[in-house]
């Protein structure tokens, strides 16, 4: 079953494009990783998912239903959420108060207090600092933060953006570990990374973005091959 189908989708700022024609599509418990340069539109595709930018055109669909134009309240109680860049967690609240945000958008009736305990469990920054101002966490606790406040919304998607960005590398070890623990609870993820070699070990394919396109898509064993990585973020035929 396809959980997410993105189609012809056309997005960007005012007069200026920053996507043109993307389209792909996810089946449930899939991971995919996004890669490419900066300023290519990376943030931009999971900010127009995620409904907090609305396309010009084109079709975004979960589980079967049309959620392009849908305000973003609405988009996280359908099932899908997104960790944006820099994590944008409210540093003068307390961990609690952050994650209690993301509560709001819960779409079942599971009680608060077992939907916290659930993600306690994968992220126990949650407990030990419960009462802490989130500003005063480490960069690596605030992204456990940042992502648990999604998850907490009990998403079938979560779209995450660069989640690895300033984190020193035995964390950044950490953070995806937790992230495959979520993706063999059968959430499916959606990674942008500028490392790709980072998500190339789980993920089941790479879309390569440049000049608001998907220039290539690599399955999992073309992924980690270095060279065929490579050439085709940089663009290069396969004799240079
Ligand atoms: N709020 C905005 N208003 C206008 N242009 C923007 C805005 N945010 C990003 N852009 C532009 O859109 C393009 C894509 O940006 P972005 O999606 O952030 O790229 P990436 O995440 O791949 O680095 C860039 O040229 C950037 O300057
Ligand atoms: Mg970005």
């Amino acid at each position: 079953m396809q959980i997410l189908e993105i189609e012809d989708l056309n997005s960007g700022y005012g007069k200026v494009d920053v996507l043109l024609d993307i389209t792909f599509s996810m089946k449930a418990g899939q991971c995919f990783g996004i890669v490419g340069p900066n300023g290519v539109g990376k943030s931009t595709l999971l900010q127009t998912i995620a409904g907090a930018i609305k396309p010009k055109s084109g079709s975004i669909k979960l589980l079967g239903n049309e959620i392009s134009g849908r305000n973003p309240e609405d988009i996280v109680r359908s099932g899908l959420a997104l960790v944006p860049e820099g994590r944008q967690i409210f540093g003068g609240l307390t961990v609690m108060e952050n994650l209690q945000l993301g509560l709001t958008g819960r779409a079942d009736k599971k009680t608060s207090h077992q939907a916290i305990e659930h993600v306690a469990e994968l992220f126990p920054v949650i407990t030990t600092h419960s009462k802490q101002q989130a500003g005063l966490l480490s960069g690596g606790q605030q992204q456990q933060l940042a992502i648990a406040r999604a998850l907490i919304t009990d998403p079938k998607v979560l779209l995450l953006d660069e989640p690895s960005l300033g984190l020193a590398p035995n964390i950044i070890n950490n953070l995806f570990s937790n992230l495959k623990r979520i993706l063999e609870a059968g959430t499916t993820l959606l990674i942008v990374e500028q490392r790709a070699n980072l998500v190339t070990k789980f993920a089941d394919e790479i879309l390569i973005l440049r000049e608001g396109l998907i220039q290539d898509r690599l399955n999992k064993i073309d992924a980690q091959d270095e060279n065929k990585l490579k050439k085709a973020y940089f663009g290069l035929g396969a004799n240079e």
